[in-house]
């Protein structure tokens, strides 16, 4: 039936109308609060490249959990920048490390709130890159036994869920059986399936201390005209136990979002990474653009693409957003 029996409108009326016919709904629940550690006492460094987000010490991290909790914050994920880089990544399989401290402070004071842990060596390592290097290539497989007993140190210091972000082939098989081996199977994985190589993660580097020392990542991440190739990304890690996939960034790739979630009823998380925060952040910052409701609008357009949870520096804001909406 068309107009002018039909007319679309009529619909839109007013915000009860609108509020009846939504089809997509942000919820606190999908969120998850990515957050930067480092070693020492009381500090709280705001990142230089994304206001509003820090890196925060131990005893810092314990306040900003509790906060993200009371806001009804489900899950965080923990980023480490540690004291000391060296050539094999040392401390981030070190059982005192950074991100191994952090997750047992955060269990201690909230053990509600789920920890997932960013499994990768790129924070570890002096040449900055997210696997083993000999002879200025980034070896494969030497890589995945470190990258296990990562994974197997941060659920031994009370992780919840493990995210491998490296992009090596066959890490969540590796990472499962070391997890099993250890008396861990009731661990997640939450694989970093699609990761593409994208400018896009200009600002995290900064903030993680972590751009590659020579060339880049493209010969692990994945090429940004590609979505086939994320179709076997996908597929190959769901064989290698994944239990939820994820694809980063978000905005730029709401295509590959999409196309998975027709595919598989796996749960997909979508990664609103560093610069897409950046981005509006600093338009919203020069009056350019309205910064909360530009944020609202990306994150729900993650969510109706597909994402079933959207990991996001603006979760604390968005959340503060979704409880006035409820009232
Ligand atoms: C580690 C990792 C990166 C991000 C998450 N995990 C950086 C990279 O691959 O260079 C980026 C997150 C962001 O930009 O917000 N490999």
């Amino acid at each position: 039936m068309a107009f002018p029996k039909t007319r679309l409108r009529r619909m839109r009326a007013t915000e009860t109308h609108r509020r009846m016919m939504r089809e997509t709904r942000l919820s606190v629940d999908d969120l998850i609060y990515p957050l930067f550690v480092v070693h020492g006492r009381n500090i709280r460094r705001e990142i230089n490249s994304m206001p509003g987000s820090f890196q925060l010490s131990v005893d810092l991290i314990m306040a900003e959990a509790k906060e993200a909790h009371s806001l009804g914050i489900l899950a965080v994920i923990l980023f480490g920048i540690p004291h000391h880089k060296d050539e094999m990544g040392t401390e981030a399989y070190s059982s005192e490390g950074i991100v191994q401290q952090a997750i047992k402070v955060i269990k201690d004071s909230v053990p509600e709130i789920l920890v997932i842990t960013d499994v990768c060596l790129c924070e570890y390592t002096s040449h900055g890159h997210c696997g083993v290097v000999k002879e200025g290539h980034i070896l494969n497989d030497p890589t995945l036994e470190l990258l296990a007993r990562e994974a197997v140190s941060h659920a031994k210091a009370g992780a919840d869920i493990i995210a491998p972000s490296d992009m090596m082939d066959g890490r969540v098989s590796a990472i499962r059986e070391a997890l099993d081996k250890n008396g861990f199977e009731q661990i997640p994985i939450l694989s970093y399936a699609a990761k593409y190589a994208s400018g896009f993660y200009g600002p995290f580097r900064e903030a993680a201390e972590s751009t590659p020392q020579f060339g880049d990542r493209r010969s692990y991440q994945m090429d940004p005209a590609n979505s086939r190739e994320a179709m076997r990304e996908v597929s190959l890690d769901i064989e290698e136990g994944a239990d939820m996939v994820m694809v980063k960034p978000a905005l730029a790739y709401l295509d590959i979002i999409y196309r998975i979630k027709e595919r598989w009823d796996i749960p997909v998380a979508a990664y609103h990474v560093s610069g897409e925060y950046a981005m509006i952040k600093a338009a919203g910052r020069l009056g350019w653009i309205d910064e909360s409701r530009v944020m609202m609008e990306v994150l729900t357009s993650i969510k109706r693409a597909g994402a079933d949870l959207i990991l996001t520096y603006f979760a604390k804001d968005a959340a503060r957003i979704l409880q006035r909406e409820d009232r």
